[in-house]
């Protein structure tokens, strides 16, 4: 079996946001209220742009009604292979200095794949055992790539696979080169949870904006279920949840749909 069905409430939803700054707030919300009912929530913690919004607004609320996130866990979904350590671009250092800090995390509870060479052969396996005792993963949190890949799993990767090495696509090489000098300097290999790990999480919420990700959202939601799609693995899960913008939502066909059931989403039920 791929995942565990999740307790309590279970939709998959689609949610067309004005903009960046509402999909934070209302996932921001779900995190807090996820800690304030379980204080030693797991959250899987997505690096990239798109999250942002959410570890900034999360941080914000933090400020204004503090809450005691000191046993929070946290688990990256992936990391590059061989940069140094202390590499201000290795997704230690992002996840570092965006979530950790902002939010005042305990650094001990927060886990990153290890991109070392020398231990590479036995990162994936560590990483899955770390997710197990920390007793799963409660609210993952996704981007999405113009590849489809959620996390690092990039098309062709398996909807069972667990955290491993992949090879990046030269389309996200160049996507990523913004944060190096240029594509070549993006790392090739990759250490990403795998789908079936993401597959496991209780709770997925995936979140795009713009309309480069306009392909890549209506494959994940509406296309057919392809390993060629990785993004297409969420419509084998319980508990999903898409925030995208207007610009993202573009390609979706059934829009009217999703906005009416959003304008009719019954009061008791949370994202
Ligand atoms: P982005 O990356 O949030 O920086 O667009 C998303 C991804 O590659 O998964």
């Amino acid at each position: 079996m791929l995942w565990e069905p999740p307790v309590g409430v279970v939709v998959a939803e689609v949610v067309i946001v004005g903009g960046e700054s509402e999909a934070g707030e209302l996932v921001a919300m779900s995190i807090r209220a996820l800690i304030e009912a379980k204080p030693n929530a797991v959250l899987g913690l997505a690096t990239g742009s798109t999250p942002l919004p959410v570890y900034s607004a999360l941080a914000r609320s933090l400020a204004e009604e503090p809450l005691d996130v000191s046993q929070v866990h946290g688990f990256a979904l992936d990391e590059y292979v061989g940069l140094p350590e202390g590499h201000p671009e290795s997704y230690r250092a992002v996840i570092t200095r965006e979530v950790v800090g902002p939010l005042g995390l305990t650094p001990e509870n927060i886990h990153v794949p290890n991109g070392a060479t020398d231990t590479i052969q036995t990162a994936g396996a560590d990483y899955e055992q770390a997710i197990a005792e920390a007793g799963g993963i409660d609210i993952q949190i996704l981007g999405i790539g113009r590849t489809g890949h959620l996390g690092f799993n990039e098309p062709g990767s398996s909807f069972a696979s667990t955290t491993r090495i992949k090879t990046l696509a030269e389309k996200t090489r160049v996507d990523n080169a913004r944060f190096f000098d240029s594509p070549e300097s993006v790392p090739m290999h990759c250490i990403t949870q795998g789908l079936g790990t993401i597959l496991r999480a209780r709770h997925l919420v995936l979140l795009a904006f713009g309309e480069a990700k306009a392909g890549a959202i209506a494959a994940a939601v509406e296309g057919s279920i392809s390993a060629s799609q990785p993004g297409s693995a969420i419509q084998l899960h319980p508990h999903v949840t898409v925030l995208v913008d207007e610009a993202a939502a573009s390609a979706l066909t059934n829009l009217a749909y999703y906005r009416y059931a959003w304008a009719n989403k019954p009061a008791w039920q949370a994202i």
